[in-house]
Protein backbone atom coordinates (compact mmCIF):
# COMPACT_ATOMS: atom_id res chain seq x y z
CA UNK A 1 0.00 0.00 0.00
CA UNK A 2 1.24 3.48 -0.89
CA UNK A 3 1.69 5.60 1.80
CA UNK A 4 -2.33 7.45 2.81
CA UNK A 5 -2.21 10.73 5.05
CA UNK A 6 -3.84 9.72 8.40
CA UNK A 7 -5.92 12.51 10.67
CA UNK A 8 -7.32 12.33 14.04
CA UNK A 9 -8.14 14.38 16.84
CA UNK A 10 -9.14 14.06 20.88
CA UNK A 11 -10.69 16.65 22.93
CA UNK A 12 -8.61 18.17 25.76
CA UNK A 13 -11.51 18.13 28.29
CA UNK A 14 -11.25 15.89 31.36
CA UNK A 15 -9.01 13.04 31.49
CA UNK A 16 -8.63 10.77 28.86
CA UNK A 17 -9.92 7.29 28.89
CA UNK A 18 -9.64 3.69 28.27
CA UNK A 19 -11.96 4.07 25.65
CA UNK A 20 -9.83 6.94 24.11
CA UNK A 21 -6.77 4.55 24.02
CA UNK A 22 -8.46 1.39 23.01
CA UNK A 23 -10.87 3.42 20.34
CA UNK A 24 -8.38 5.84 18.97
CA UNK A 25 -5.04 6.06 20.51
CA UNK A 26 -3.69 2.24 19.90
CA UNK A 27 -4.60 2.95 15.99
CA UNK A 28 -2.56 6.00 15.97
CA UNK A 29 0.03 4.72 17.32
CA UNK A 30 -0.23 1.41 14.88
CA UNK A 31 -0.89 3.34 12.04
CA UNK A 32 1.90 6.17 12.34
CA UNK A 33 4.96 3.72 10.64
CA UNK A 34 3.68 3.29 7.30
CA UNK A 35 1.78 6.39 6.72
CA UNK A 36 1.84 10.19 7.01
CA UNK A 37 0.39 10.65 10.27
CA UNK A 38 -0.82 14.44 12.09
CA UNK A 39 -2.36 13.50 15.58
CA UNK A 40 -4.06 16.81 17.23
CA UNK A 41 -5.56 18.41 20.68
CA UNK A 42 -8.79 20.11 19.27
CA UNK A 43 -8.94 22.76 21.66
CA UNK A 44 -11.15 24.48 19.39
CA UNK A 45 -13.92 21.83 19.88
CA UNK A 46 -12.97 21.64 23.52
CA UNK A 47 -14.34 25.46 24.03
CA UNK A 48 -17.96 24.41 22.43
CA UNK A 49 -19.16 23.79 26.40
CA UNK A 50 -17.66 25.90 28.66
CA UNK A 51 -13.95 25.32 29.56
CA UNK A 52 -11.89 27.09 32.61
CA UNK A 53 -8.89 28.54 31.07
CA UNK A 54 -6.34 27.35 33.34
CA UNK A 55 -8.01 23.51 33.22
CA UNK A 56 -7.91 24.04 29.39
CA UNK A 57 -4.33 24.96 29.46
CA UNK A 58 -3.64 21.48 31.73
CA UNK A 59 -5.76 19.25 30.04
CA UNK A 60 -4.04 20.50 26.44
CA UNK A 61 -0.35 19.83 27.73
CA UNK A 62 -1.75 16.62 29.30
CA UNK A 63 -3.69 15.17 26.30
CA UNK A 64 -0.20 16.19 23.92
CA UNK A 65 1.69 13.93 26.22
CA UNK A 66 -0.56 11.00 26.75
CA UNK A 67 -0.32 11.24 22.85
CA UNK A 68 3.86 10.61 23.42
CA UNK A 69 3.21 8.31 26.40
CA UNK A 70 1.15 6.07 24.42
CA UNK A 71 4.18 5.47 21.80
CA UNK A 72 3.62 8.12 19.11
CA UNK A 73 6.92 9.35 17.87
CA UNK A 74 6.91 12.97 17.32
CA UNK A 75 9.63 12.61 14.67
CA UNK A 76 7.01 10.10 12.61
CA UNK A 77 3.70 11.48 13.09
CA UNK A 78 3.16 15.41 13.51
CA UNK A 79 1.37 16.29 17.16
CA UNK A 80 -0.18 19.72 17.51
CA UNK A 81 -2.68 21.91 19.01
CA UNK A 82 -5.60 22.72 16.48
CA UNK A 83 -5.32 26.15 17.87
CA UNK A 84 -1.72 26.63 16.65
CA UNK A 85 -2.79 25.97 12.87
CA UNK A 86 -5.36 28.98 11.87
CA UNK A 87 -6.77 27.50 8.99
CA UNK A 88 -9.32 25.10 11.03
CA UNK A 89 -11.18 27.98 12.25
CA UNK A 90 -11.18 29.79 8.82
CA UNK A 91 -11.71 26.37 7.30
CA UNK A 92 -14.38 25.76 9.90
CA UNK A 93 -16.50 28.34 8.94
CA UNK A 94 -16.39 27.67 5.48
CA UNK A 95 -17.56 24.60 6.06
CA UNK A 96 -20.07 25.65 7.85
CA UNK A 97 -21.74 28.10 5.37
CA UNK A 98 -22.03 24.30 3.08
CA UNK A 99 -23.81 22.74 6.18
CA UNK A 100 -27.53 22.65 6.62
CA UNK A 101 -29.10 23.16 9.57
CA UNK A 102 -31.26 19.46 8.97
CA UNK A 103 -27.84 17.31 8.70
CA UNK A 104 -26.58 19.12 12.09
CA UNK A 105 -29.49 18.58 13.76
CA UNK A 106 -29.61 14.96 13.35
CA UNK A 107 -26.37 14.57 14.66
CA UNK A 108 -26.83 12.21 17.74
CA UNK A 109 -23.20 13.74 20.03
CA UNK A 110 -25.19 16.96 19.41
CA UNK A 111 -28.39 15.70 20.72
CA UNK A 112 -26.97 14.00 23.73
CA UNK A 113 -25.02 17.09 24.90
CA UNK A 114 -27.39 19.39 24.40
CA UNK A 115 -30.28 17.13 26.32
CA UNK A 116 -31.79 18.87 28.56
CA UNK A 117 -29.64 21.99 28.90
CA UNK A 118 -31.18 25.47 28.55
CA UNK A 119 -28.42 27.40 26.84
CA UNK A 120 -27.00 25.32 23.78
CA UNK A 121 -23.93 26.91 22.51
CA UNK A 122 -23.90 27.77 18.34
CA UNK A 123 -20.42 25.98 18.53
CA UNK A 124 -21.72 22.57 20.07
CA UNK A 125 -23.96 22.55 16.91
CA UNK A 126 -21.92 22.97 14.44
CA UNK A 127 -18.99 21.27 16.03
CA UNK A 128 -19.23 18.94 12.83
CA UNK A 129 -18.42 21.15 10.34
CA UNK A 130 -15.34 22.09 12.18
CA UNK A 131 -14.32 18.43 12.57
CA UNK A 132 -15.04 18.45 8.58
CA UNK A 133 -12.15 20.94 8.18
CA UNK A 134 -10.08 19.41 10.44
CA UNK A 135 -10.13 16.30 8.03
CA UNK A 136 -10.01 17.81 4.94
CA UNK A 137 -7.24 20.36 5.54
CA UNK A 138 -4.88 17.61 5.28
CA UNK A 139 -6.36 15.82 2.44
CA UNK A 140 -7.03 12.90 4.70
CA UNK A 141 -7.46 9.69 3.36
CA UNK A 142 -7.81 7.95 6.30
CA UNK A 143 -9.19 8.87 9.83
CA UNK A 144 -8.41 6.48 12.92
CA UNK A 145 -11.89 7.15 15.63
CA UNK A 146 -14.29 5.33 18.06
CA UNK A 147 -17.30 4.32 16.62
CA UNK A 148 -18.98 7.03 18.04
CA UNK A 149 -17.41 9.42 15.21
CA UNK A 150 -18.41 7.13 12.30
CA UNK A 151 -21.47 9.61 11.61
CA UNK A 152 -19.18 12.83 12.24
CA UNK A 153 -16.90 11.30 9.27
CA UNK A 154 -19.91 10.76 7.11
CA UNK A 155 -20.91 14.65 7.17
CA UNK A 156 -17.64 14.89 6.13
CA UNK A 157 -17.70 12.77 3.21
CA UNK A 158 -20.93 14.69 2.50
CA UNK A 159 -19.71 18.51 2.67
CA UNK A 160 -16.12 17.15 1.10
CA UNK A 161 -18.44 15.68 -2.09
CA UNK A 162 -20.71 18.58 -2.10
CA UNK A 163 -18.04 21.36 -2.22
CA UNK A 164 -16.00 19.41 -4.92
CA UNK A 165 -19.88 18.96 -6.96
CA UNK A 166 -19.79 22.91 -6.79
CA UNK A 167 -16.63 24.15 -6.96
CA UNK A 168 -14.73 21.28 -8.64
CA UNK A 169 -12.15 18.58 -7.20
CA UNK A 170 -10.63 20.22 -4.28
CA UNK A 171 -10.41 17.58 -1.30
CA UNK A 172 -10.36 13.79 -0.93
CA UNK A 173 -12.65 12.11 0.39
CA UNK A 174 -11.65 10.17 3.70
CA UNK A 175 -12.83 7.09 5.30
CA UNK A 176 -13.01 6.57 8.89
CA UNK A 177 -10.58 3.52 10.47
CA UNK A 178 -12.44 1.89 13.36
CA UNK A 179 -11.30 -1.16 15.43
CA UNK A 180 -12.77 -4.25 14.75
CA UNK A 181 -12.75 -4.88 18.94
CA UNK A 182 -13.47 -1.81 21.00
CA UNK A 183 -14.94 0.46 19.04
CA UNK A 184 -17.11 1.46 21.51
CA UNK A 185 -15.83 0.43 24.88
CA UNK A 186 -18.81 0.52 27.35
CA UNK A 187 -19.06 2.57 30.67
CA UNK A 188 -18.06 -0.36 33.90
CA UNK A 189 -22.05 0.72 35.42
CA UNK A 190 -23.77 0.63 32.59
CA UNK A 191 -23.12 -1.43 30.04
CA UNK A 192 -25.35 0.38 27.60
CA UNK A 193 -23.42 3.67 27.75
CA UNK A 194 -20.34 4.66 26.03
CA UNK A 195 -17.27 5.42 28.22
CA UNK A 196 -17.01 7.99 28.40
CA UNK A 197 -14.78 11.27 30.33
CA UNK A 198 -18.10 13.68 30.85
CA UNK A 199 -19.29 10.81 32.91
CA UNK A 200 -19.74 12.24 36.68
CA UNK A 201 -19.06 8.74 37.96
CA UNK A 202 -15.89 8.39 37.83
CA UNK A 203 -16.28 4.52 39.23
CA UNK A 204 -18.08 4.31 35.18
CA UNK A 205 -14.29 4.74 33.42
CA UNK A 206 -10.66 4.05 33.82
CA UNK A 207 -8.88 7.12 33.35
CA UNK A 208 -5.70 6.37 31.96
CA UNK A 209 -4.04 8.15 34.75
CA UNK A 210 -5.68 6.39 36.97
CA UNK A 211 -3.36 4.31 39.77
CA UNK A 212 -3.57 0.58 39.77
CA UNK A 213 -5.30 0.86 43.20
CA UNK A 214 -8.02 3.22 41.74
CA UNK A 215 -8.26 0.27 38.24
CA UNK A 216 -8.33 -2.62 40.57
CA UNK A 217 -11.11 -1.15 42.93
CA UNK A 218 -13.16 0.14 39.63
CA UNK A 219 -12.95 -3.84 37.70
CA UNK A 220 -13.95 -5.34 40.98
CA UNK A 221 -16.84 -3.03 41.20
CA UNK A 222 -17.18 -3.15 37.28
CA UNK A 223 -21.15 -4.28 36.51
CA UNK A 224 -21.69 -7.86 35.32
CA UNK A 225 -24.78 -9.83 35.45
CA UNK A 226 -26.51 -12.83 37.32
CA UNK A 227 -24.72 -15.43 35.13
CA UNK A 228 -21.35 -16.56 35.54
CA UNK A 229 -19.99 -17.97 32.36
CA UNK A 230 -17.19 -15.43 30.47
CA UNK A 231 -19.27 -15.76 27.22
CA UNK A 232 -18.76 -12.75 24.66
CA UNK A 233 -22.52 -12.33 23.94
CA UNK A 234 -22.90 -8.47 23.66
CA UNK A 235 -26.92 -8.31 23.34
CA UNK A 236 -27.63 -9.90 26.36
CA UNK A 237 -24.06 -9.71 28.19
CA UNK A 238 -23.39 -6.63 27.38
CA UNK A 239 -21.29 -5.71 30.22
CA UNK A 240 -18.96 -9.18 30.27
CA UNK A 241 -18.49 -8.49 26.59
CA UNK A 242 -16.87 -5.41 27.06
CA UNK A 243 -14.76 -6.56 30.00
CA UNK A 244 -14.10 -9.28 27.54
CA UNK A 245 -12.97 -6.70 24.91
CA UNK A 246 -10.87 -4.43 27.35
CA UNK A 247 -9.10 -7.51 28.30
CA UNK A 248 -8.73 -8.87 24.21
CA UNK A 249 -6.83 -5.47 23.39
CA UNK A 250 -5.08 -4.31 26.95
CA UNK A 251 -3.46 -7.91 26.17
CA UNK A 252 -3.32 -8.87 22.81
CA UNK A 253 -5.47 -12.37 22.81
CA UNK A 254 -8.33 -12.49 20.55
CA UNK A 255 -12.02 -13.28 22.25
CA UNK A 256 -11.79 -16.91 21.53
CA UNK A 257 -8.60 -17.20 23.57
CA UNK A 258 -9.83 -15.65 26.47
CA UNK A 259 -13.28 -17.28 26.16
CA UNK A 260 -11.40 -20.85 26.20
CA UNK A 261 -9.04 -19.74 29.30
CA UNK A 262 -11.90 -18.60 31.73
CA UNK A 263 -14.12 -21.58 30.47
CA UNK A 264 -15.77 -22.83 33.54
CA UNK A 265 -14.37 -20.00 35.92
CA UNK A 266 -16.82 -17.56 37.40
CA UNK A 267 -16.33 -13.13 37.33
CA UNK A 268 -14.50 -12.88 40.27
CA UNK A 269 -11.55 -14.68 39.11
CA UNK A 270 -11.81 -13.29 35.36
CA UNK A 271 -12.06 -9.85 37.09
CA UNK A 272 -9.14 -9.98 39.33
CA UNK A 273 -6.63 -11.38 36.34
CA UNK A 274 -8.40 -8.28 33.62
CA UNK A 275 -7.40 -5.60 36.38
CA UNK A 276 -3.76 -6.70 36.08
CA UNK A 277 -4.01 -6.67 32.48
CA UNK A 278 -4.93 -2.91 32.53
CA UNK A 279 -2.13 -2.20 35.22
CA UNK A 280 0.54 -3.73 33.07
CA UNK A 281 -1.01 -2.21 29.80
CA UNK A 282 -1.01 1.23 31.35
CA UNK A 283 2.06 1.25 33.52
CA UNK A 284 4.50 1.81 30.47
CA UNK A 285 2.35 5.06 29.59
CA UNK A 286 2.03 6.38 32.92
CA UNK A 287 5.80 6.26 33.60
CA UNK A 288 6.86 7.69 30.40
CA UNK A 289 3.87 10.45 30.90
CA UNK A 290 5.64 11.33 33.68
CA UNK A 291 9.02 11.62 32.10
CA UNK A 292 7.54 13.67 29.35
CA UNK A 293 5.68 16.46 31.82
CA UNK A 294 8.51 16.98 33.87
CA UNK A 295 10.89 16.76 30.69
CA UNK A 296 9.43 20.51 29.10
CA UNK A 297 9.77 18.76 25.76
CA UNK A 298 6.11 19.33 24.87
CA UNK A 299 6.76 22.93 24.02
CA UNK A 300 8.63 21.68 21.26
CA UNK A 301 7.14 18.81 20.20
CA UNK A 302 3.81 20.71 19.20
CA UNK A 303 6.08 23.73 18.08
CA UNK A 304 7.47 21.52 15.29
CA UNK A 305 3.90 19.52 14.74
CA UNK A 306 2.40 23.14 14.08
CA UNK A 307 4.56 23.84 11.67
CA UNK A 308 4.58 20.84 9.26
CA UNK A 309 0.76 21.02 9.96
CA UNK A 310 0.60 24.69 9.04
CA UNK A 311 2.40 24.39 5.49
CA UNK A 312 -0.24 21.13 4.38
CA UNK A 313 -3.19 23.20 6.05
CA UNK A 314 -2.32 26.62 4.28
CA UNK A 315 -1.75 25.12 1.19
CA UNK A 316 -5.26 23.03 1.41
CA UNK A 317 -6.69 26.33 2.58
CA UNK A 318 -5.63 28.63 -0.53
CA UNK A 319 -6.90 26.24 -2.74
CA UNK A 320 -10.20 26.33 -1.44
CA UNK A 321 -10.43 30.09 -1.28
CA UNK A 322 -9.36 30.20 -4.79
CA UNK A 323 -12.14 27.81 -6.01
CA UNK A 324 -14.76 29.61 -3.97
CA UNK A 325 -14.03 32.72 -5.79
CA UNK A 326 -12.49 34.88 -2.66
CA UNK A 327 -9.74 37.49 -3.69
CA UNK A 328 -5.95 36.22 -3.72
CA UNK A 329 -4.36 37.11 -0.52
CA UNK A 330 -3.01 40.84 -0.59
CA UNK A 331 0.60 41.44 -1.33
CA UNK A 332 2.54 44.63 0.08
P1 LIG B 1 -13.30 12.61 21.60
O1 LIG B 1 -12.31 13.56 22.16
O2 LIG B 1 -14.64 12.51 22.24
O3 LIG B 1 -12.70 11.17 21.59
C1 LIG B 1 -11.42 10.91 21.03
C2 LIG B 1 -11.39 9.57 20.34
O4 LIG B 1 -11.70 8.53 21.25
C3 LIG B 1 -12.75 7.73 20.74
N1 LIG B 1 -13.56 7.27 21.88
C4 LIG B 1 -13.88 5.99 22.10
N2 LIG B 1 -13.61 4.85 21.42
C5 LIG B 1 -14.09 3.69 21.93
N3 LIG B 1 -14.83 3.62 23.07
C6 LIG B 1 -15.14 4.73 23.77
N4 LIG B 1 -15.87 4.66 24.89
C7 LIG B 1 -14.66 6.00 23.29
N5 LIG B 1 -14.77 7.27 23.74
C8 LIG B 1 -14.09 8.03 22.86
C9 LIG B 1 -13.55 8.66 19.84
O5 LIG B 1 -14.30 7.93 18.89
C10 LIG B 1 -12.44 9.47 19.21
O6 LIG B 1 -11.88 8.79 18.11
N6 LIG B 1 -15.02 14.91 17.52
C11 LIG B 1 -13.93 14.16 18.06
C12 LIG B 1 -12.61 14.91 18.01
C13 LIG B 1 -12.23 15.41 16.65
C14 LIG B 1 -11.74 14.63 15.57
C15 LIG B 1 -11.46 15.57 14.54
C16 LIG B 1 -11.54 13.27 15.39
C17 LIG B 1 -12.22 16.72 16.26
N7 LIG B 1 -11.76 16.80 14.99
C18 LIG B 1 -10.95 15.15 13.29
C19 LIG B 1 -11.04 12.86 14.14
C20 LIG B 1 -10.76 13.79 13.12
C21 LIG B 1 -14.21 13.86 19.52
O7 LIG B 1 -14.99 14.50 20.16
O8 LIG B 1 -13.47 12.86 20.03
Amino acid sequence: MSKLRVLSGIQPSGKLTLGNYIGAMKNFVALQHEHECFFMVVDLHAVTVPQEPEALREQSEAVAALFVAAGLDPAQASIFMQSHVPAHAELGWLMTTLSYMGELERMTQFKDKSEGKEAIGAGLFVYPSLMAADILLYNTNLVPVGDDQKQHLELTRDLAGRFNYRFGETFVIPEPFIPKVGARIMSLDDGTKKMSKSNPNAGSYIALLDTPEDIRKKISRAKTDLGREIVFDVQNKPEVSNLMSIYAKCSGQTIEQIQAAYDGQGYGAFKKDLAEVVVSALEPLQKKYNAIRSSGEIGKILRDGAERANVVAEQTLAKVKEAMGFLPPLRR
